[in-house]
């Protein structure tokens, strides 16, 4: 019998501090409705001084444990997907491996920005199938605050820190549609996108991290194109009709964004979970937390199929099909 993956926990972390649309109207000439208007957003979380990527992950990853009745020395494996980590070096996910008490297993980021999430579960669910690990923990954190520029209010209203993280154990059995656990992802890049959405540092380029430049418009089209295409793929490859699928759980960029994605590949706007307008967008920990709010509301139920899609820069972008 094949190895398949299943997400048996999810938790998530969101900072103390919420940013609203009104308080940043005293730091950039901006106004509530226009922010609200244009992205749907409301709020955001703002990470502490001194409160770094890792301890939002590890936070996320103690509820994702408890939840799932495990202890840290029951993982085997740690992505951290995040484009914010503490340091250059060594990577986030073993400053959270540290965190977590654990000194076993693997353990590494993947840097795919907003789409970081459903890379690194398509890279746990491979190596996992490889039988690398048994159980892993998956994880989305940024503190995007970090590489703002609080000057430039095209960009400074639509992001937030926080952090999500998914448990996948490895189970044998049937494969396909009917099975539970993650039934597929797809993967894309086009590097040809490389100057539509980056920072303006790097460790490299000029030994700082920068600050994000977006050219706005232009990342709205490709992403409801892209993803809209990603989630086609997702359809397509497992023989699912948009009706089979219960969720879509889009990356929380935009509520325009994700309308217009919606619209596009034939989903009701009932069958979308959305929480950008209390989070704004946290690049690749919007997934997880979305999905963790979610279950533990009630409003997503185990057994359910949910489609995830995500674009970021690069552009990276991709879809993931499991069934909770
Ligand atoms: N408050 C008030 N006015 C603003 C603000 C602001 N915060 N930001 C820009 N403006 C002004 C502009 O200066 C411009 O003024 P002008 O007409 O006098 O020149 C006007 O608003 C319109 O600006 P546009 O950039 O054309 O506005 P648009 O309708 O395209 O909306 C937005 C901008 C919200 C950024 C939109 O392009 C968008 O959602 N793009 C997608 C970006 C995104 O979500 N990126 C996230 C990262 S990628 C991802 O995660 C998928």
């Amino acid at each position: 019998m094949p190895t398949y993956t299943r997400i048996i926990a999810t938790g998530s972390y969101l900072p103390e501090k919420i940013l609203t649309n009104k308080e940043l109207e005293s730091i950039v000439d901006t106004t509530d409705e226009w922010i609200y208007q244009r992205s749907g957003i409301r709020q955001r979380h703002i990470a502490a001084d001194g409160e770094l990527t890792s301890d939002m992950a590890i936070k996320a990853a103690h509820k994702a444990l408890e939840q799932a009745g495990l202890k840290p020395s029951d993982i085997d494996g740690i992505i951290v997907a995040t484009t914010t980590p503490d340091r250059t070096f060594p990577s986030t996910a073993v400053i959270v491996q540290a965190g977590l008490g654990m000194s076993a297993g693997l353990a590494f980021d993947v840097q795919a920005v907003c789409a970081g999430f459903i890379y690194a579960l398509s890279t746990a669910d491979g190596l996992m199938r490889a039988g690398q690990a048994k159980r892993m923990l998956v994880i989305g954190a940024e503190k995007i605050s970090a590489i703002l520029n609080w000057e430039d209010r095209a960009t400074c209203v639509l992001f937030g820190d926080g952090a999500g993280a998914v448990i996948l154990e490895a189970h044998e059995g049937q494969e396909g549609a009917q099975s539970d656990g993650i039934l597929s992802t797809h993967l894309y890049a086009d590097g040809s996108f490389k100057d539509i959405l980056y920072t303006d540092g790097g460790v490299s380029l000029n030994g700082i991290s920068g600050h994000i430049i977006m050219h706005g418009r232009e990342v709205f089209k490709q992403a409801v194109n892209l993803m809209s295409d990603a989630v086609t793929a997702a359809l397509e490859h497992n023989n699912l009709q948009v009706s089979d699928v219960d969720w879509l759980i889009p990356h929380q960029a935009n509520i325009r964004i994700i309308e217009s994605t919606a619209r596009k590949s034939g989903f009701s706007m009932e069958n979308v979970v959305v929480t950008v307008h209390n989070h704004g967008n946290t690049s690749a920990a919007s997934i997880p937390l979305a999905l963790d709010e979610a279950i533990r509301s009630g409003q997503v139920k185990k057994g359910q199929l949910a489609l995830f899609e995500a674009l970021g820069g690069g552009l990276t972008w991709g879809s993931a099909l499991v069934r909770l």
